[in-house]
């Protein structure tokens, strides 16, 4: 399967996305986590993301799409993948049907995950996210480590996003209504938006998501 995960930041996108992509085996894709890697193993890439994502700006779109590219051609995305904070405007959107159509290949699914913004800003506020592995994501009330600023599932050290902080975040929501949001009526148009509430248990927004993609 293909689909694309969209979301307002601290939807709980790279929460479902990690339980989702086990479930369908199929590689998790995260632009953010992407970047993020390349922040930590200091490569040229990361330094020119990050000038943008510790803004909450987005990272300009031909380095994006590029790199967005490349890891679809990657061999464990041959039979299918998840795309989580990807495509993220009008024109990364038509990239990716650039993309899918010179393969031969279409999405089968766009989840929209729907959450109001008083809950993303908590979401946000609360998380902790590992050092080692940025797919380990917690909560300090909602999904709490056992043991507080480690990682249950590797130990590695919990941290705070820079990009989490009040003034970023409220960036960040600006970017997604005016750049994120009009895909999901691009989207719409080629009949394969499923919206998902995203409010309540981990595990209930994930059945919401998984009886959705059955159909
Ligand atoms: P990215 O990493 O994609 O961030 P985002 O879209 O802002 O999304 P978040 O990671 O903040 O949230 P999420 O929806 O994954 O929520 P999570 O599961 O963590 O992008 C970061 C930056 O990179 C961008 O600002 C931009 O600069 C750049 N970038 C990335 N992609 C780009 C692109 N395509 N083009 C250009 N620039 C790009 O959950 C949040 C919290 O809530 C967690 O603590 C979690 O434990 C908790 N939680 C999750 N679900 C629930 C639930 N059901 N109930 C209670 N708590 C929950
Ligand atoms: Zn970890």
């Amino acid at each position: 399967m293909r689909i694309v995960l969209v979301g307002p930041p601290g939807a709980g996108k790279g929460t479902q996305a990690t339980v989702l992509a086990e479930t369908l085996s199929i590689p998790h894709i995260s632009t953010g986590d992407l970047f993020r890697a390349n922040i930590s193993q200091k490569t040229e890439l990361g330094q020119r993301a990050q000038a943008y994502m510790s803004k909450g700006d987005l990272v300009p779109d031909q380095v994006t799409i590029d790199m967005a590219k490349d890891r679809m051609e990657q061999p464990d995305a041959a039979n299918g993948f998840l795309l989580d904070g990807f495509p993220r405007n009008v024109s990364q959107a038509e990239a990716l049907d650039e993309i899918l159509k010179a393969q031969g290949i279409k999405l089968d699914a766009v989840l929209d995950l729907e959450v109001e913004e008083d809950e993303v800003v908590k979401r946000i506020a609360g998380r902790r996210t590992c050092r080692k592995d940025n797919k380990h994501i917690f909560h300090v009330d909602y999904a709490a480590p056992k043991t507080e600023g480690v990682c249950d599932a590797c130990g590695g050290e919990l941290y705070q996003r820079e990009d989490d902080s009040e003034a970023t975040v409220r960036n960040r929501l600006d970017v997604y209504h005016t750049q994120t949001e009009p895909i999901i009526d691009f989207y719409k148009a080629q009949g394969l938006l499923v919206t998902i509430p995203a409010l309540g248990e981990v595990k209930d927004v994930t059945q919401r998501a998984m009886d959705a993609l059955k159909k």
